[in-house]
Protein backbone atom coordinates (compact mmCIF):
# COMPACT_ATOMS: atom_id res chain seq x y z
CA UNK A 1 0.00 0.00 0.00
CA UNK A 2 1.09 3.17 -0.74
CA UNK A 3 2.58 5.24 2.35
CA UNK A 4 0.92 8.57 2.56
CA UNK A 5 1.91 11.39 5.00
CA UNK A 6 0.71 14.97 6.13
CA UNK A 7 2.93 17.68 7.13
CA UNK A 8 0.76 19.82 9.20
CA UNK A 9 0.26 23.61 10.32
CA UNK A 10 3.32 25.13 8.72
CA UNK A 11 4.42 27.95 6.30
CA UNK A 12 4.67 26.46 3.05
CA UNK A 13 6.99 28.77 1.03
CA UNK A 14 7.82 28.26 -2.88
CA UNK A 15 8.91 30.76 -5.07
CA UNK A 16 6.28 31.75 -5.65
CA UNK A 17 4.06 32.14 -2.74
CA UNK A 18 3.18 31.60 0.97
CA UNK A 19 0.64 30.40 2.72
CA UNK A 20 -0.09 28.01 5.50
CA UNK A 21 -1.11 24.83 4.47
CA UNK A 22 -0.98 20.92 5.08
CA UNK A 23 0.82 18.96 2.16
CA UNK A 24 -0.42 15.62 1.92
CA UNK A 25 2.24 12.72 0.52
CA UNK A 26 1.15 10.00 -0.97
CA UNK A 27 4.14 7.55 -2.06
CA UNK A 28 6.98 9.43 -3.65
CA UNK A 29 4.72 12.50 -4.74
CA UNK A 30 2.87 15.40 -3.58
CA UNK A 31 -0.93 14.57 -3.66
CA UNK A 32 -2.66 17.70 -2.63
CA UNK A 33 -2.05 21.15 -0.59
CA UNK A 34 -5.35 22.57 1.58
CA UNK A 35 -5.37 25.21 3.92
CA UNK A 36 -4.44 24.03 7.07
CA UNK A 37 -7.65 24.75 8.82
CA UNK A 38 -9.58 23.63 6.19
CA UNK A 39 -12.18 20.54 6.07
CA UNK A 40 -10.53 18.92 3.34
CA UNK A 41 -7.17 18.90 5.05
CA UNK A 42 -8.61 17.84 8.25
CA UNK A 43 -10.10 14.95 6.69
CA UNK A 44 -7.08 13.77 5.39
CA UNK A 45 -5.90 10.27 7.36
CA UNK A 46 -2.03 9.20 7.06
CA UNK A 47 0.34 6.87 7.88
CA UNK A 48 2.22 9.78 9.37
CA UNK A 49 1.98 13.35 10.57
CA UNK A 50 4.50 15.29 10.89
CA UNK A 51 3.83 18.88 12.92
CA UNK A 52 5.54 21.72 11.18
CA UNK A 53 3.74 24.32 13.57
CA UNK A 54 5.82 27.50 13.75
CA UNK A 55 8.03 26.03 11.48
CA UNK A 56 8.85 26.87 7.13
CA UNK A 57 7.68 24.18 4.46
CA UNK A 58 10.08 24.71 2.03
CA UNK A 59 11.03 22.60 -1.41
CA UNK A 60 14.30 20.46 -1.05
CA UNK A 61 17.18 22.26 -2.10
CA UNK A 62 18.60 22.03 -5.80
CA UNK A 63 22.35 22.29 -5.87
CA UNK A 64 23.21 22.62 -9.14
CA UNK A 65 27.15 22.59 -8.58
CA UNK A 66 29.20 19.80 -6.87
CA UNK A 67 32.16 18.61 -7.30
CA UNK A 68 31.69 14.87 -5.71
CA UNK A 69 35.27 12.79 -6.03
CA UNK A 70 36.76 14.89 -8.27
CA UNK A 71 40.15 14.62 -9.56
CA UNK A 72 41.99 17.63 -9.36
CA UNK A 73 44.84 19.38 -8.34
CA UNK A 74 47.36 16.36 -7.95
CA UNK A 75 44.30 14.81 -5.40
CA UNK A 76 40.49 14.17 -5.09
CA UNK A 77 37.83 15.87 -3.60
CA UNK A 78 37.04 14.88 -0.20
CA UNK A 79 33.81 13.89 -0.27
CA UNK A 80 32.79 10.76 -2.13
CA UNK A 81 29.16 10.69 -3.33
CA UNK A 82 28.00 8.99 -0.29
CA UNK A 83 29.61 11.36 2.38
CA UNK A 84 28.47 14.34 0.20
CA UNK A 85 25.00 13.55 -0.58
CA UNK A 86 24.30 12.68 3.00
CA UNK A 87 26.00 16.12 3.86
CA UNK A 88 23.38 17.91 1.26
CA UNK A 89 20.48 15.79 2.75
CA UNK A 90 21.96 16.90 7.01
CA UNK A 91 21.60 20.62 5.27
CA UNK A 92 18.00 20.62 3.48
CA UNK A 93 19.54 19.70 -0.46
CA UNK A 94 17.53 17.22 -1.98
CA UNK A 95 19.18 17.53 -5.56
CA UNK A 96 22.90 17.91 -7.08
CA UNK A 97 23.78 18.14 -10.23
CA UNK A 98 27.59 16.77 -9.95
CA UNK A 99 30.27 17.80 -13.04
CA UNK A 100 31.10 14.31 -14.94
CA UNK A 101 34.71 14.94 -16.44
CA UNK A 102 35.37 14.22 -19.88
CA UNK A 103 38.86 13.19 -20.10
CA UNK A 104 41.56 14.46 -21.86
CA UNK A 105 42.01 12.99 -24.77
CA UNK A 106 39.42 10.28 -24.11
CA UNK A 107 35.07 10.43 -25.14
CA UNK A 108 32.87 12.04 -22.96
CA UNK A 109 31.04 8.94 -22.49
CA UNK A 110 33.96 7.66 -21.26
CA UNK A 111 33.70 10.59 -17.95
CA UNK A 112 29.85 9.66 -18.13
CA UNK A 113 29.93 5.96 -17.59
CA UNK A 114 32.92 6.71 -14.95
CA UNK A 115 30.64 8.95 -12.69
CA UNK A 116 27.53 7.04 -13.34
CA UNK A 117 30.15 4.33 -11.57
CA UNK A 118 31.08 6.02 -8.64
CA UNK A 119 27.24 7.34 -7.54
CA UNK A 120 25.19 4.69 -8.81
CA UNK A 121 23.81 2.87 -5.27
CA UNK A 122 25.68 5.44 -2.96
CA UNK A 123 23.81 8.55 -2.90
CA UNK A 124 21.28 9.23 -0.47
CA UNK A 125 19.90 11.98 -2.36
CA UNK A 126 18.76 12.29 -5.86
CA UNK A 127 21.28 13.11 -8.66
CA UNK A 128 22.01 14.29 -11.96
CA UNK A 129 25.35 15.15 -14.14
CA UNK A 130 26.52 18.00 -15.96
CA UNK A 131 29.31 17.80 -18.68
CA UNK A 132 32.67 19.16 -18.38
CA UNK A 133 34.57 18.97 -21.97
CA UNK A 134 38.07 19.32 -21.52
CA UNK A 135 38.96 18.44 -25.15
CA UNK A 136 36.46 19.89 -27.63
CA UNK A 137 36.76 18.29 -30.86
CA UNK A 138 34.64 16.85 -33.74
CA UNK A 139 33.80 13.41 -31.86
CA UNK A 140 33.18 15.17 -28.59
CA UNK A 141 30.76 17.51 -30.86
CA UNK A 142 28.58 14.73 -32.36
CA UNK A 143 28.61 13.61 -28.06
CA UNK A 144 27.10 17.01 -26.73
CA UNK A 145 23.73 15.61 -29.34
CA UNK A 146 23.70 11.90 -28.11
CA UNK A 147 23.95 13.05 -24.62
CA UNK A 148 21.67 16.08 -24.54
CA UNK A 149 18.72 13.24 -25.68
CA UNK A 150 19.92 11.33 -22.79
CA UNK A 151 19.59 13.66 -19.73
CA UNK A 152 22.81 15.23 -19.51
CA UNK A 153 22.27 18.92 -21.10
CA UNK A 154 24.52 21.18 -19.69
CA UNK A 155 28.25 21.51 -20.83
CA UNK A 156 31.26 23.37 -18.54
CA UNK A 157 34.08 25.13 -20.65
CA UNK A 158 36.75 26.17 -19.14
CA UNK A 159 38.23 29.29 -20.08
CA UNK A 160 40.96 28.89 -16.81
CA UNK A 161 43.33 26.15 -16.33
CA UNK A 162 45.27 25.95 -19.38
CA UNK A 163 46.38 22.22 -20.11
CA UNK A 164 43.85 20.61 -17.64
CA UNK A 165 40.29 21.79 -18.54
CA UNK A 166 41.45 25.05 -20.81
CA UNK A 167 39.11 25.44 -24.06
CA UNK A 168 40.38 28.09 -26.28
CA UNK A 169 38.05 30.67 -27.97
CA UNK A 170 37.61 28.43 -31.71
CA UNK A 171 36.28 24.99 -29.05
CA UNK A 172 34.11 27.57 -27.19
CA UNK A 173 32.68 28.69 -30.44
CA UNK A 174 32.35 25.08 -31.52
CA UNK A 175 30.54 23.86 -28.59
CA UNK A 176 28.34 26.95 -28.40
CA UNK A 177 27.44 26.57 -31.92
CA UNK A 178 26.35 22.89 -31.58
CA UNK A 179 24.56 23.61 -28.36
CA UNK A 180 22.25 25.98 -30.04
CA UNK A 181 21.56 23.22 -32.60
CA UNK A 182 20.67 20.89 -29.83
CA UNK A 183 19.13 22.32 -26.96
CA UNK A 184 22.42 21.54 -24.75
CA UNK A 185 23.22 24.94 -22.00
CA UNK A 186 27.00 26.06 -22.13
CA UNK A 187 28.32 26.64 -18.56
CA UNK A 188 31.33 28.82 -18.46
CA UNK A 189 34.18 29.22 -16.06
CA UNK A 190 34.91 32.38 -16.89
CA UNK A 191 38.58 33.61 -16.28
CA UNK A 192 41.46 34.72 -18.52
CA UNK A 193 43.09 31.52 -17.63
CA UNK A 194 46.37 32.26 -20.16
CA UNK A 195 46.84 35.70 -18.71
CA UNK A 196 46.46 34.64 -15.05
CA UNK A 197 49.20 32.29 -15.58
CA UNK A 198 51.53 35.10 -16.56
CA UNK A 199 50.86 36.44 -13.15
CA UNK A 200 51.02 33.62 -11.03
CA UNK A 201 54.51 32.72 -13.13
CA UNK A 202 55.58 36.38 -11.83
CA UNK A 203 54.27 36.15 -8.19
CA UNK A 204 56.19 32.64 -7.75
CA UNK A 205 59.16 34.06 -9.17
CA UNK A 206 58.98 37.59 -6.78
CA UNK A 207 58.93 35.23 -3.81
CA UNK A 208 54.75 36.02 -3.79
CA UNK A 209 54.18 32.60 -2.72
CA UNK A 210 50.86 32.87 -0.03
CA UNK A 211 47.28 31.62 0.04
CA UNK A 212 46.62 35.28 -0.74
CA UNK A 213 48.43 36.09 -3.92
CA UNK A 214 45.94 33.80 -5.24
CA UNK A 215 43.59 36.29 -4.87
CA UNK A 216 45.64 38.69 -6.23
CA UNK A 217 46.97 37.36 -9.38
CA UNK A 218 43.14 36.12 -10.38
CA UNK A 219 41.93 39.48 -10.98
CA UNK A 220 38.93 40.73 -11.47
CA UNK A 221 38.91 42.21 -14.81
CA UNK A 222 39.92 38.78 -15.78
CA UNK A 223 36.91 37.49 -14.67
CA UNK A 224 34.99 40.38 -16.09
CA UNK A 225 37.20 40.09 -19.46
CA UNK A 226 36.41 36.19 -19.63
CA UNK A 227 32.60 36.62 -18.78
CA UNK A 228 32.39 39.89 -22.01
CA UNK A 229 34.05 37.22 -23.82
CA UNK A 230 31.85 34.36 -23.38
CA UNK A 231 28.92 36.33 -23.90
CA UNK A 232 30.10 37.47 -27.53
CA UNK A 233 31.18 34.47 -28.44
CA UNK A 234 27.53 33.00 -27.49
CA UNK A 235 26.00 35.67 -28.93
CA UNK A 236 27.78 34.81 -32.66
CA UNK A 237 26.51 31.18 -31.94
CA UNK A 238 23.23 32.21 -30.99
CA UNK A 239 23.06 29.85 -27.57
CA UNK A 240 22.42 30.47 -24.04
CA UNK A 241 24.90 30.93 -21.92
CA UNK A 242 24.87 30.34 -18.03
CA UNK A 243 27.98 31.30 -15.82
CA UNK A 244 29.09 29.61 -13.04
CA UNK A 245 30.66 31.00 -9.49
CA UNK A 246 30.52 34.57 -10.45
CA UNK A 247 32.29 36.73 -7.84
CA UNK A 248 33.71 39.77 -9.41
CA UNK A 249 31.46 43.23 -9.46
CA UNK A 250 32.50 43.68 -13.07
CA UNK A 251 31.35 40.18 -13.92
CA UNK A 252 27.59 40.87 -12.58
CA UNK A 253 27.85 44.14 -14.57
CA UNK A 254 28.41 42.06 -17.76
CA UNK A 255 25.77 40.00 -16.80
CA UNK A 256 23.51 42.39 -16.24
CA UNK A 257 24.05 44.37 -19.41
CA UNK A 258 23.78 41.43 -21.99
CA UNK A 259 20.27 40.70 -19.83
CA UNK A 260 19.16 43.90 -20.24
CA UNK A 261 19.59 43.38 -24.00
CA UNK A 262 17.28 40.27 -24.08
CA UNK A 263 20.23 37.99 -24.17
CA UNK A 264 19.59 34.03 -22.96
CA UNK A 265 22.90 34.58 -20.28
CA UNK A 266 22.56 33.37 -16.57
CA UNK A 267 24.15 33.55 -13.95
CA UNK A 268 25.22 31.53 -10.57
CA UNK A 269 27.16 32.81 -7.33
CA UNK A 270 28.31 30.67 -4.56
CA UNK A 271 27.95 31.00 -0.71
CA UNK A 272 31.48 31.74 -0.39
CA UNK A 273 31.50 35.17 -2.72
CA UNK A 274 28.74 36.27 -0.96
CA UNK A 275 29.85 35.87 2.96
CA UNK A 276 33.48 35.36 2.71
CA UNK A 277 36.11 37.70 1.62
CA UNK A 278 39.96 38.33 0.99
CA UNK A 279 40.00 38.90 4.36
CA UNK A 280 39.93 35.08 5.06
CA UNK A 281 42.37 34.18 2.11
CA UNK A 282 45.26 36.30 4.02
CA UNK A 283 44.09 34.62 7.22
CA UNK A 284 48.12 33.96 8.87
CA UNK A 285 49.92 30.91 9.42
CA UNK A 286 48.64 28.95 5.74
CA UNK A 287 45.40 29.22 6.66
CA UNK A 288 44.16 31.24 3.96
CA UNK A 289 44.98 27.72 2.01
CA UNK A 290 41.33 26.59 3.28
CA UNK A 291 39.82 29.56 1.20
CA UNK A 292 41.63 29.46 -2.38
CA UNK A 293 38.92 28.68 -4.55
CA UNK A 294 38.48 30.05 -8.39
CA UNK A 295 37.28 32.59 -9.25
CA UNK A 296 39.12 33.65 -5.68
CA UNK A 297 37.28 35.22 -2.58
CA UNK A 298 37.35 39.05 -3.07
CA UNK A 299 37.77 42.33 -1.48
CA UNK A 300 34.47 42.52 0.59
CA UNK A 301 33.28 45.70 -1.22
CA UNK A 302 31.94 43.13 -4.66
CA UNK A 303 29.44 41.61 -1.57
CA UNK A 304 27.13 44.14 -2.17
CA UNK A 305 26.84 44.03 -6.44
CA UNK A 306 26.57 40.13 -5.91
CA UNK A 307 23.53 40.62 -3.09
CA UNK A 308 22.01 43.24 -5.48
CA UNK A 309 22.75 41.46 -8.73
CA UNK A 310 20.56 38.35 -6.77
CA UNK A 311 17.92 40.46 -6.18
CA UNK A 312 17.54 42.47 -9.35
CA UNK A 313 18.04 38.86 -11.42
CA UNK A 314 21.14 39.74 -12.71
CA UNK A 315 22.02 36.34 -11.26
CA UNK A 316 19.09 33.41 -11.23
CA UNK A 317 21.15 31.17 -8.99
CA UNK A 318 23.74 30.40 -5.77
CA UNK A 319 24.95 26.83 -5.90
CA UNK A 320 27.69 25.52 -3.66
CA UNK A 321 30.58 24.76 -6.34
CA UNK A 322 31.21 22.44 -3.03
CA UNK A 323 34.95 21.10 -3.76
CA UNK A 324 36.10 20.01 -0.45
CA UNK A 325 40.11 18.92 0.12
CA UNK A 326 41.29 18.43 3.70
CA UNK A 327 43.30 21.15 5.09
CA UNK A 328 46.18 18.02 6.75
CA UNK A 329 47.42 16.67 3.07
CA UNK A 330 45.34 18.19 1.19
CA UNK A 331 45.56 22.23 0.76
CA UNK A 332 48.96 21.75 2.65
CA UNK A 333 50.02 20.62 -0.85
CA UNK A 334 50.58 24.32 -1.96
CA UNK A 335 52.80 25.31 0.94
CA UNK A 336 55.67 27.54 0.09
CA UNK A 337 53.08 27.74 -3.94
CA UNK A 338 50.13 29.08 -3.57
CA UNK A 339 49.41 27.44 -7.25
CA UNK A 340 49.15 24.02 -6.01
CA UNK A 341 47.13 24.37 -3.50
CA UNK A 342 44.01 22.45 -4.42
CA UNK A 343 41.09 24.87 -5.21
CA UNK A 344 37.90 24.64 -4.11
CA UNK A 345 35.79 25.01 -0.83
CA UNK A 346 33.04 22.77 0.88
CA UNK A 347 29.94 23.77 1.56
CA UNK A 348 27.10 21.26 0.08
CA UNK A 349 25.66 21.00 3.70
CA UNK A 350 25.64 24.89 4.40
CA UNK A 351 23.78 26.82 1.75
CA UNK A 352 20.14 26.76 2.56
CA UNK A 353 21.42 27.92 6.01
CA UNK A 354 23.33 30.68 4.66
CA UNK A 355 21.15 31.48 2.41
CA UNK A 356 18.64 31.27 5.52
CA UNK A 357 21.02 33.74 7.15
CA UNK A 358 20.59 36.43 4.41
CA UNK A 359 17.23 36.54 4.96
CA UNK A 360 17.26 37.04 8.01
CA UNK A 361 19.70 39.75 7.49
CA UNK A 362 17.91 41.45 5.01
CA UNK A 363 19.62 40.45 1.51
CA UNK A 364 16.95 38.26 0.44
CA UNK A 365 13.03 37.74 0.87
CA UNK A 366 11.93 34.05 1.78
CA UNK A 367 10.64 33.84 -1.86
CA UNK A 368 13.67 34.63 -3.32
CA UNK A 369 15.54 32.44 -0.91
CA UNK A 370 13.75 29.57 -2.18
CA UNK A 371 13.91 31.02 -5.85
CA UNK A 372 17.17 31.04 -6.18
CA UNK A 373 18.31 27.77 -4.09
CA UNK A 374 15.28 25.81 -5.25
CA UNK A 375 13.06 26.93 -8.10
CA UNK A 376 16.08 28.43 -10.60
CA UNK A 377 17.91 26.17 -10.73
CA UNK A 378 15.57 23.41 -11.30
CA UNK A 379 14.29 25.15 -14.17
CA UNK A 380 17.34 26.01 -15.07
CA UNK A 381 18.67 22.34 -15.25
CA UNK A 382 15.62 20.54 -16.36
CA UNK A 383 14.60 19.30 -13.28
CA UNK A 384 11.34 21.15 -13.02
CA UNK A 385 8.66 20.27 -12.51
CA UNK A 386 9.34 17.58 -10.24
CA UNK A 387 12.09 19.32 -7.95
CA UNK A 388 12.29 23.09 -6.84
CA UNK A 389 8.85 23.47 -5.47
CA UNK A 390 5.88 22.17 -3.95
CA UNK A 391 2.80 21.54 -5.81
CA UNK A 392 0.95 18.57 -6.68
CA UNK A 393 2.27 16.14 -8.91
CA UNK A 394 5.99 17.29 -8.18
CA UNK A 395 8.42 14.90 -6.38
CA UNK A 396 8.03 14.94 -2.36
CA UNK A 397 11.73 16.48 -1.37
CA UNK A 398 10.50 18.76 1.22
CA UNK A 399 12.50 20.50 3.93
CA UNK A 400 10.75 21.41 7.54
CA UNK A 401 12.43 24.15 8.48
CA UNK A 402 13.13 25.96 12.03
CA UNK A 403 13.32 29.17 11.55
CA UNK A 404 14.12 30.57 14.98
CA UNK A 405 16.63 27.47 15.83
CA UNK A 406 20.20 29.23 16.09
CA UNK A 407 23.60 26.56 15.36
CA UNK A 408 26.99 27.45 14.79
CA UNK A 409 28.74 26.68 12.19
CA UNK A 410 31.71 24.08 12.69
CA UNK A 411 33.43 20.97 11.43
CA UNK A 412 32.60 19.35 14.60
CA UNK A 413 28.99 19.13 13.92
CA UNK A 414 29.03 19.29 10.33
CA UNK A 415 28.84 16.32 8.34
CA UNK A 416 31.03 16.95 5.01
CA UNK A 417 34.59 14.86 4.70
CA UNK A 418 36.53 17.67 5.69
CA UNK A 419 38.82 18.52 8.36
CA UNK A 420 37.40 22.11 8.36
CA UNK A 421 34.83 24.31 7.60
CA UNK A 422 35.22 27.56 5.98
CA UNK A 423 32.46 29.27 8.35
CA UNK A 424 33.58 27.69 11.35
CA UNK A 425 32.16 29.66 14.16
CA UNK A 426 29.54 31.60 12.08
CA UNK A 427 26.38 31.93 13.63
CA UNK A 428 22.91 31.19 11.79
CA UNK A 429 19.26 31.80 12.93
CA UNK A 430 17.99 28.78 11.26
CA UNK A 431 18.11 25.14 10.98
CA UNK A 432 17.01 22.03 9.14
CA UNK A 433 14.81 20.15 11.36
CA UNK A 434 13.38 17.28 8.99
CA UNK A 435 13.93 16.42 5.58
CA UNK A 436 12.05 14.16 3.01
CA UNK A 437 13.68 12.48 -1.00
CA UNK A 438 10.69 11.78 -2.97
CA UNK A 439 8.36 10.89 0.40
CA UNK A 440 11.03 8.98 2.70
CA UNK A 441 11.98 10.53 5.90
CA UNK A 442 16.07 10.66 5.32
CA UNK A 443 16.52 13.45 7.87
CA UNK A 444 14.26 13.13 11.02
CA UNK A 445 14.05 15.92 13.82
CA UNK A 446 17.45 16.09 13.58
CA UNK A 447 18.74 12.41 13.21
CA UNK A 448 19.64 10.74 9.62
CA UNK A 449 17.25 8.39 8.98
CA UNK A 450 18.33 7.67 5.10
CA UNK A 451 20.28 5.00 3.16
CA UNK A 452 23.50 5.16 0.47
CA UNK A 453 21.63 4.35 -2.73
CA UNK A 454 17.85 5.89 -1.97
CA UNK A 455 19.27 8.37 -4.31
CA UNK A 456 18.35 8.06 -7.70
CA UNK A 457 19.83 9.75 -10.85
CA UNK A 458 17.35 12.62 -12.78
CA UNK A 459 17.73 12.66 -16.47
CA UNK A 460 17.10 15.95 -17.78
CA UNK A 461 15.10 18.22 -20.25
CA UNK A 462 16.75 21.21 -21.48
CA UNK A 463 16.97 24.50 -19.93
CA UNK A 464 13.42 25.92 -19.28
CA UNK A 465 14.11 29.41 -19.55
CA UNK A 466 14.53 28.98 -23.07
CA UNK A 467 11.83 29.53 -25.14
O1 LIG B 1 37.87 26.25 -7.09
C1 LIG B 1 37.00 25.63 -7.66
N1 LIG B 1 35.93 26.28 -8.09
N2 LIG B 1 37.11 24.31 -7.81
C2 LIG B 1 36.22 23.47 -8.50
C3 LIG B 1 36.43 23.49 -9.99
C4 LIG B 1 35.74 24.64 -10.65
O2 LIG B 1 36.38 25.41 -11.33
O3 LIG B 1 34.52 24.79 -10.49
ZN1 LIG C 1 34.91 26.49 -12.36
ZN1 LIG D 1 38.38 43.60 4.58
ZN1 LIG E 1 32.97 23.98 -9.90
Amino acid sequence: MTQRTVIRGGLVITAAEETYADVLVEGGTIAALAASDSDCARAWTADRTIDATGKYVIPGGVDGHTHLELPFGGTSSSDTFETGTRAAAWGGTTTIVDFAVQPRGQAAREGLDAWHAKAEGRCAVDYAFHMILSDVNEGVLKEMDLLVGEGVTSFKLFMAYPGVFYSDDGQILRAMQRASGNGGLIMMHAENGIAIDVLVEQALAAGRTDPRHHGEVRKALLEAEATHRAIQLARVAGSPLYVVHVSAQEAVAELAQARTAGLPVFGETCPQYLFLSTDNLAEPGFEGAKYVCSTPLRPHEHQAALWRGLRTDALQVVSTDHCPFCFAGQKELGRGDFSKIPNGLPGIENRMDLLHQAVVDGHLTRRRWIEIACAAPARMFGLAPRKGTIAPGADADIVVYDPQARQTLSARTHHMNVDYSAYEGKEITGQVETVLSRGDVVIDRRTFTGRAGHGRYIPRTTCQYLP
